[in-house]
């Protein structure tokens, strides 16, 4: 099949979860990079980009000020370039006790609304994690799980991915991972997750362009074609408030 590489991601819009802020995670180091990331969103068909760079106090520690000066970095040029590609920040916040400090002081960065993205340990399980999201669903925050497929520990516990879409955990996939990037486990697991209609929204989690084969291999995954057809927050973002 044949598709259009002006159309590759037209049906899904939206980006909520991309390291394309330069110089202040591990994705886009400099301006170039972070433009030639949006230059490939673009030409995909991507109009609202959310940057979501990491909030990680061992290993990130970024602020809302650090954000908000790489953002204004970025925007300035993003907008000459594309000035219909509406670009707004978040972050991804590792849920760590420096995460429960920002929830009691009121002091996150939304996706968009009351949407917050989180993550957690990929290699052991967090025996807090559950807490943490309780804390920020009592606080009125929407909590959207980056990349469920990539924990590792929950592979063979279905009923860990169950326990937390019932708590309303809004369930946020990779495109690279139905891509393929990080391994069988996790493609099948993202593909699982489609099949079982538990996605609420997709993100690329891009940090370099040179990963952008594997955006076209997802697009070309049948479970795509029935992901991007179903109502996610990338959809509602489109429609939302501009920020
Ligand atoms: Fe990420």
């Amino acid at each position: 099949m044949q598709i259009s590489p002006d159309e590759l991601l037209a049906k899904v819009g939206s980006d909520l979860h991309i390291h394309v802020l330069p110089g202040i995670d591990d994705g886009a180091a400099t301006l170039d990079d972070s433009l030639a990331l949006l230059d490939l969103h673009y030409k995909a068909g991507i109009r609202r980009i959310v940057a979501t760079p990491h909030i990680r106090s061992d290993f990130f520690p970024n602020t809302t000020d650090t954000i908000r000066e790489a953002y204004a970095k970025l925007q300035t040029v993003a907008a000459q370039h594309w000035p219909d590609l509406e670009l707004t920040y978040a972050a991804e916040y590792y849920a760590d006790d420096y995460l429960m400090t920002l929830i009691e002081a009121d002091e996150l960065l939304p996706l968009f609304d009351r949407y917050v993205l989180v993550e957690t340990s990929m290699r052991s399980e967090q025996p807090y994690f559950t807490h943490i999201l309780r804390a920020l669903i009592d606080k009125g925050w929407k909590p959207v799980l980056a990349h469920p497929e990539r924990y590792r520990p929950w592979h063979q516990r279905p009923e860990r991915y169950a326990e937390l879409y019932e708590m309303n955990v809004i369930f946020q996939i990779n495109l690279l991972s139905l891509g393929g990037l990080y391994g069988s486990a996790e493609q099948a697991v993202a593909e699982r997750l489609i099949q079982q209609g538990w996605v609420g929204a997709v993100g690329s989690d891009l940090h370099h362009a040179t990963q952008y084969r594997y955006i076209h291999r997802a697009t070309q995954h049948p479970d795509f074609a029935i992901v991007s057809s179903q109502l996610l927050l990338n959809h509602t973002i489109l429609q939302a408030d501009k920020a």
